[in-house]
């Protein structure tokens, strides 16, 4: 009953909201693990588009983009579009600062006639996003992602003691002075408040974790959630330099810089960006639907986390994608996936027989993961 509850929860924020304004997996290990190539085929979940942009960087003849949440692709149309038909002071402007004062003149002679109708009346009803409201002035504290990022954010900085610390956390480029910032404020940060909003089901579901996945994560985690994610805040803070880290970055000021932001935000990569991104193209279904509907020879598959949202509640549907999946390899077709648990033993049987995993762990020169929210990285390798 309660369980039934919460997946309702989560179906209503989910189904009714873009999620993640930001994708939260890092595409630096992705590209070194992938090597995608010219002859790459890649289909991947959508989530916010910037690792679809950031891949094509390795110039792939073409990216499927699969998201059954049609505002997800919305963004990610969005960002095609701007690249298409703008300049790169715009784009940075939209997306980099999250804020542009002419959002609505380009949008109503640039990009709206441009956009498919959905995406065209979604961000007619949402171009605030980008235009800011009295207290949110940048698109990455909207969404339910980001609505959740700009409560935690508002909380903090309105302590001055916190907002001064983080502040140097942002600027530090030492890893042993950020160590010790990251000690000060770990128990500021992570009080009793907040221990208690992040172990809340509607709070996890805004930052678009569902009950299954908060399952898995938690266990062997005291604390629960909140457990979980002062382990991943360790992971992050005081292990790695958060020079580079747009990821955390973002969210601890509103905006990137552009010395820290994904890669398709580099002036550098525009160029190339523009003349590559129609090969971009997005389809709003299930990752199943999209396959039975385009069968095709794809090289590179991108699953994000997202089949820790079936593990456990609905373990026929994970065994259909898999099939889809396995019928649209070829010898050679790679998997990506990141799980929040400790051991995958979700995928099933029939796969091990045909696909060799291996842990992201087995490859010692990967670079850092930046995200640090993931206890499992798993590469596969279809084999016949
Ligand atoms: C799994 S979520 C996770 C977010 C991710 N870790 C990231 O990088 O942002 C990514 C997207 O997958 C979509 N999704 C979840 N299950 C799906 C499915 N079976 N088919 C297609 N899209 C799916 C969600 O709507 C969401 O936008």
């Amino acid at each position: 009953m309660v369980s039934r509850l919460k997946q309702k929860i989560f179906q209503t924020i989910h189904g009714g909201n873009l999620v993640y304004n930001t994708c939260w997996e890092d595409p630096r290990c992705d590209r070194a693990l992938m090597k995608f190539d010219q002859n790459s085929r890649i289909v991947m979940l959508t989530s916010a588009g910037c690792n679809a942009l950031d891949y094509l960087l390795d110039n792939p003849i073409s990216i499927d983009c699969i998201d059954v949440n049609p505002r997800q692709n919305a963004l990610l149309e969005l960002k095609t579009k701007i690249i298409q038909h703008a300049d790169f002071h715009l784009l940075f402007e939209w997306f980099g600062k999250g804020y542009s004062a002419e959002a609505n003149a380009l949008f109503r002679e640039v990009l709206a006639p441009d956009l498919s109708e959905y995406s065209k009346n979604y961000w007619e009803r949402n171009l605030h996003f980008f235009t800011g409201s009295r207290w949110r002035k940048s698109f990455y504290w909207f969404g339910s992602a980001g609505s959740a990022a700009f409560m935690l954010h508002k909380r903090l900085v309105s302590r001055p003691h916190i907002k001064q610390k983080l502040e140097d956390l942002l600027v530090c480029s030492d890893l042993s002075l950020q160590r010790d910032i990251y000690e000060q404020l770990e128990p500021l940060v992570l009080d009793g408040f907040t221990r208690w909003l992040l172990n809340r089901h509607v709070f996890q579901s805004m930052l678009g974790v569902p009950q299954m996945q908060q399952n898995l994560a938690k266990e062997g985690y005291a604390g629960g959630m909140a457990g979980y994610i002062r382990e991943c805040l360790r992971n992050v803070f005081v292990e790695q330099s958060l020079t580079e880290n747009y990821f955390w970055k973002v969210y601890l000021q509103g905006h990137y810089t552009t010395d820290c932001c994904p890669n398709y935000l580099k002036e550098e990569y525009f160029p190339v960006l523009q003349k590559s991104v129609p090969r971009i193209k997005t389809h709003t279904s299930t990752l199943s639907e999209y396959l039975k509907q385009n069968p095709g020879t794809y090289t590179h598959f991108i699953l994000l986390d997202h089949q820790d949202w079936m593990a456990t509640h609905n373990f026929p549907a994970l065994e259909e994608e898999w099939r889809h999946l396995l019928l649209n390899s070829v010898p050679g077709t790679q998997f990506l996936l990141r799980s929040a648990a400790q051991s995958v033993d979700f995928i099933p049987k029939f796969v091990h027989e045909r696909v060799e995993f291996q842990s992201a762990a087995n490859f010692p020169s990967l670079p850092i993961d930046r995200v640090g929210t993931y206890v499992t990285t798993l590469k596969g390798i279809f084999k016949y």
